[in-house]
């Protein structure tokens, strides 16, 4: 009888041990050619397979995040983030940052221009009178140096990049890493580091246009998006900010309680003309340098759930406004407007010409760090 209680409970180990041995193996990562660019650059593909299935593509033009699988209410996979199936096109389509990392800045510098310890500098201009997104050839158009990494957490992709001095007018040599892991937890968790030389500023973002419904398939305006956001920032018409932080209350920028996306994004209200719908920076609630809940979003009919967590002051929450159906993705059918929205963790918007705002200068020295994660989950999990 004891005997017998002693084998089963051997047994019984032994199936859970091999059961999480065979769990395990299924985490993994290759790489695989993605091509090469204009000037002649190999690029590569990282697939990285976390040990539920889950599934990321990665390259290390521009760091983007090429495809994304997440699960629905009937464990259906789908791939929930817009983008190209080949290097060419990224190169060649005017790309509006599908997936892509932004730097060294995210989002616009006023007339491309701050003042750092009494010199002023000068930036590239690439939207309108302004500067966006690192400028004409940010870190979303660069080849960045890659190394793949099994970590405890999941498969992982190191991505580095040295910005030189003087790189789109910002001073100092910056060396910019980008970690990103796909966890077992089914998260997408990007850790950014950088170093500096010389005082410079830096807002490190990514840029995926998420669709719970799956990249081509339909708008993103029956998604619904809490924001633990009180504040935001208005804008001017040109997208920078006035300084002021604006409560939420009482306007259609209030996503306090999950609303659906299209809910009131054509009421009459300036900032949403100005935005042409949402292209607000939140103010997330809590302290910034810890990592807190930014927003969620999820998709009634097959009910995919995204978290965003983050260490950021703020998030861009972008609705795909200027998508216009030109671009065809990579399922064959193309983007309309607001075929997808960003969620992009960052620090407000002309930052560098804001000392009220939280800082965005880089000393020599003073590492920075930032993290944020992309969670997916199904309703009651
Ligand atoms: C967003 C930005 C938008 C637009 C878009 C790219 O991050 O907030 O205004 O520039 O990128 O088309």
């Amino acid at each position: 009888m004891k005997r017998r209680y002693i084998y089963s409970v051997v047994l019984t180990l032994l199936l859970l041990l091999s059961s999480a041995v065979v769990a395990l193996a299924q985490a993994s990562i290759t790489k695989q050619s993605f091509g090469k660019t204009a000037a002649g650059e190999n690029v590569d593909l990282y697939i990285l397979k976390n040990v539920h299935g889950m599934e990321a593509k990665i390259t290390n033009y521009g760091g983007i995040v090429v495809s994304l699988t997440a699960l629905d209410r009937n464990r259906a996979y789908a791939d929930v983030v817009l983008g190209f199936n080949d290097l060419e096109s990224y190169l060649t389509k005017n790309d509006p940052y599908l997936g892509a990392i932004i730097g060294r800045f995210g989002n616009r510098i006023a007339k491309g221009r701050f003042n750092l310890n009494g010199v002023e500098y000068k930036l590239a201009v690439n939207n309108g009178e302004n500067h966006l997104h690192g400028g004409i050839k940010g870190f979303d158009k660069v080849v960045w140096t890659g190394r793949e990494m099994s970590t405890p957490n999941g498969p992982a992709v190191v991505l580095t990049y040295l910005s030189k001095d003087g790189e789109e007018g910002y001073p100092g040599n910056l060396r910019a890493s980008v970690t990103y892991t796909l966890t077992n937890k089914n998260e997408l968790r990007i850790d950014y580091s950088a170093s500096t030389d010389k005082a410079t500023v830096i807002n490190l973002t990514h840029h995926s246009y998420f669709n719970l419904l799956g990249e081509g398939n339909s708008d993103i305006l029956q998604h619904r998006v809490t924001i633990n956001a009180d504040r935001f920032v208005p804008t001017d018409a040109e997208s920078i900010p006035t300084g002021e932080l604006a409560k939420v209350v009482g306007t259609p920028f209030d996503f306090l309680k999950a609303t659906a996306i299209g809910a009131r994004i054509n009421q009459d209200h300036e900032q949403l003309k100005f935005g042409n719908g949402y292209d607000h920076t939140w103010v997330i609630n809590g302290r910034p340098g810890t990592l807190r809940l930014a927003a969620t979003v999820a998709e009634p009919v097959q009910g995919r759930v995204m978290e965003v967590w983050t260490t950021e002051p703020g998030v861009q929450f972008y609705t795909g406004n200027f998508l216009d159906g030109s671009l065809t993705g990579k399922a064959g059918k193309p983007y309309p407007r607001r075929s997808g929205f960003c969620l992009e963790t960052q620090h407000y918007p002309d930052s560098p010409n804001q000392p009220a705002f939280p800082t965005t200068t880089l000393r020599r020295g003073a590492p920075f760090r930032s993290t944020t994660i992309y969670r997916f989950r199904m309703p009651g999990q």
